[in-house]
């Protein structure tokens, strides 16, 4: 079905897995093309409730777009290439499931722009992250110049995008970069650790979360407005009706997602 994932799901975590070691799971086009296409086809999937996306091997989550496979294109092909990353990641962002990026080495370019789409980021001890576009005389075309200044602060995503230098692990985690730093050993597993609670909270609950902290970055949008609504919304679930049910009868809740 996928050329360059690897897709598995487990305890309802989908896990997909970028298959193109041998590169340092450098993004080409059908990389973009087979996440984009797995994440979208979780959005109406129930028995989906969470994503982790990591690279294959030791080293690298992924090293960026794929430089041999871009390195001849034209004007239009940029563009082009650009709006198909910027769709795929604009898909995980805006993905009704919560994403974990589960950064297991490089994190570099495209690579750091995947993982900054995740809604979360929990990366090994060996993990390096950069943008190093400006080496190649180009700038990160993923949205890199609007996510990194919102996780890490514009100063310090100019001077990172400018500079082209890569931190560390314990640098990412100061930077705010990312939640977690933890071994190699145990990066799924804290990643599954994360999902076992959010797997226990009302699956409406979760996707608005998601929409209404979207909603402060895109178009501009009124996220405040978006929560009151949606708050106000809830009121007429079934899972509000159960979990609040449930929280007065000191059981737990049993959600459905209506
Ligand atoms: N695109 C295409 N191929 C890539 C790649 C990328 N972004 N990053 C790594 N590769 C390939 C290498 O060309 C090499 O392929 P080969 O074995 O056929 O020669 C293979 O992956 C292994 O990489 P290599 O450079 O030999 O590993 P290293 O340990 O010496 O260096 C890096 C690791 C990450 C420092 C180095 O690969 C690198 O700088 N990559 C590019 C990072 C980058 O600029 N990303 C932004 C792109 S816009």
């Amino acid at each position: 079905m996928y050329q360059t994932i690897l897709t598995e799901v487990k305890a309802q975590v989908l896990h997909i897995t970028i298959n193109r070691e041998d590169k340092l799971n450098a993004l080409n086009i059908q990389t973009l093309a087979d996440i984009k296409n797995a994440i979208l086809n979780t959005y109406d999937d129930a028995s989906v409730r969470g994503i982790i996306i990591t690279g294959a091997g030791k080293k690298a989550f992924a090293a960026g777009a794929d430089i041999a496979e871009f390195a001849n294109f034209t004007v239009e092909e940029g563009t082009k290439l650009s709006a198909e990353g910027h769709a795929t990641l604009r898909a995980i962002d805006n993905c009704p499931k919560p994403v974990i990026a589960a950064i297991n080495g490089f994190a570099l370019g495209g690579g750091n722009e995947l993982a900054m789409s995740c809604h979360m980021r929990v990366c090994s001890e060996n993990a390096k992250f950069g943008q190093p576009e400006v080496n190649l005389g180009i700038i990160p075309g993923y949205a890199g110049t609007q996510r990194l200044a919102q996780l890490i602060g514009k100063g310090r995503a100019l001077e990172l995008l400018m500079t082209a230098d890569l931190i560390d692990a314990q640098t990412a985690l100061n930077f705010g970069l990312v939640n977690h730093v933890v071994p190699q050993d145990q990066l799924i597993a804290k990643c599954e650790e994360i999902f076992a609670k959010i797997k226990n909270k009302a699956p409406l609950a979760i996707s608005s979360i998601i929409r209404c902290a979207n909603a402060y970055y895109e178009k501009r949008a009124d996220g405040n407005n978006l929560e009151i609504n949606e708050f106000g919304n809830f009121f007429g679930s079934e899972d509000f009706i159960e979990g609040t049910k449930a929280f007065l009868e000191k059981r737990k809740a049993d959600f459905k997602g209506k």
